[in-house]
């Protein structure tokens, strides 16, 4: 096998994951490559969901039983690991939500909601870019056809970076809050977070980062970060589905208005009117993802265990090699940045003609999972002049062999399409 510096101990490794000894299409041993949709999970994880199920189910904050105070200790418990796993002050700045859309859609309507000095109206300005996922554009469309606020965004360098050069004219005295992407789901670039949460700290605009892409793949700091916001999803990081993250600072949770009224969220409630509990729950409405919260606290354990920074290094060197190796095979082009610098695990491609569908598709008959479309990124698509990608995403268990597999795929691929 291809041995390469920075590697994780693989085949360690690929025993936590039952689902890779699946064999798909008549003995074809899967090849997972498509992790930015969705990871797979460790037995850890699978294990602390079931033995949840079946020794502590309850509902949470609600009961005097040993069940429910169980529960609670685990959910809460949940909360204290992911707020150490982002290096959060306080474990209250840690929001649960449903998935990385859900947290987006929050910070959205939160400012939707308002008062000043937050509040955007028809005089303000929203900013993200074009190489945001549709969760990251769909909401603040939402909010400035219902605010009038104009929406501005960062445009794409040939090579699938942010053009920064208008910066100025991006983010204004009148922008209210400047949201981006940590790492392009479909073209796997690293944003320069620094430069951004600058230019929004000399205006005053608040910062929202989505770091969907990049809470499962390196370390992260929200306090290093800068920004004021930082939301993520539970299931691409080894977690459950149905369990996201918002992190934001305190005193802006403390300002900001609930979007979602309910159960848990209330400190009293009268026919009148009602008061509100402190953030984390004034934001977690109804009975929250529990079960999902423990899994993710399982995943954060697993992977604190090998260390973000030795699974960066991992990914890192699997990246350098299927950049260089996709960069041999004839007529393929990367959408995207083609060094493994400043770029994650999640490389888009065409190739030729071939329709990317077709690719996915011969690829899926030799057992190797990718994904196809526009990747709930459009714009980009739209932006280099392409219907669609094929898009293979590694993670901590991918190996050398998978980038090979792979690579023999697309012979084939370029073999059945003459
Ligand atoms: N956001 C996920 C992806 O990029 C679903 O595939």
């Amino acid at each position: 096998m291809t041995q390469l510096p920075g590697l994780l101990d693989i085949e360690a490794i690929r025993k936590d994951f039952p689902l890779l000894d699946r064999v798909v299409h008549d003995g074809k041993k899967i090849v997972y490559l498509d992790n930015a949709a969705t990871s797979q999970k460790p037995r850890q994880v699978l294990d602390a969901l079931n033995e949840y199920y079946e020794q502590h189910n309850a509902n949470v904050h609600r009961g005097v039983h040993v069940l429910a105070e169980e529960a609670t200790a685990l959910y809460e418990g949940a909360r204290d690991k992911v707020a150490a796993f982002i290096n959060a002050p306080s474990r209250d700045e840690v929001i649960f939500t449903k998935n990385a859309s859900e947290s987006l859609n929050l910070v959205a309507n939160m400012l939707g909601w308002a008062d000043e000095p937050y509040r955007v109206d028809r005089e303000t300005e929203i900013a993200i870019t074009e190489m945001e996922h549709h969760s990251n554009i769909v909401p603040w469309q939402l909010l400035s056809q219902r605010t009038g606020a104009k929406l501005k965004w960062f445009g794409l360098t040939d090579d699938g970076r942010l053009d920064l050069s208008n910066i100025e004219e991006v983010i204004t005295e009148k922008t209210k809050i400047v949201s981006f992407t940590l790492v392009s789901n479909i073209m796997g670039t690293i944003n320069p977070v620094e430069a951004i949460v600058r230019r929004a700290q000399e205006v005053g605009a608040l910062v929202l980062i989505d770091a969907s892409q990049a809470a499962p793949h390196m370390p992260l700091d929200v306090q290093a970060l800068g920004a004021d916001f930082v939301a993520f999803t539970g299931h691409k990081m080894c977690g459950p589905t149905g369990i996201g993250v918002l992190w934001g600072r305190q005193e802006l949770l403390e300002d900001l208005p609930p979007f979602l009224g309910g159960g848990e969220m209330i400190e009293t409630v009268s026919m009148h009117a009602s008061t509100y509990a402190p953030a984390p729950h004034k934001f977690e409405a109804g009975t929250p993802p529990i079960a999902q919260a423990v899994g993710l606290g399982a995943a954060v354990d697993y992977l604190t265990a090998i260390g973000m920074d030795k699974i960066a290094a991992h990914e890192h060197a699997i990246t350098e090699y299927a950049v260089k190796r996709l960069l041999e095979v004839p007529d393929l082009r990367i959408i995207g940045p083609t060094t493994a610098e400043d770029r994650g695990a999640a490389i888009s491609f065409t190739l030729g003609d071939i329709h990317p569908h077709d690719v996915g598709q011969v690829l899926d008959e030799q057992g190797i999972a990718v994904r196809v479309g526009h990747h709930c990124a459009r714009p980009v698509c739209l932006r280099y002049g392409i219907p669609a990608t094929t898009r293979a995403s590694f993670y901590l268990y991918s190996s050398p062999a998978d980038v090979d597999a792979l690579i023999d795929g697309l012979e084939h691929v370029r073999n059945f399409f003459g």
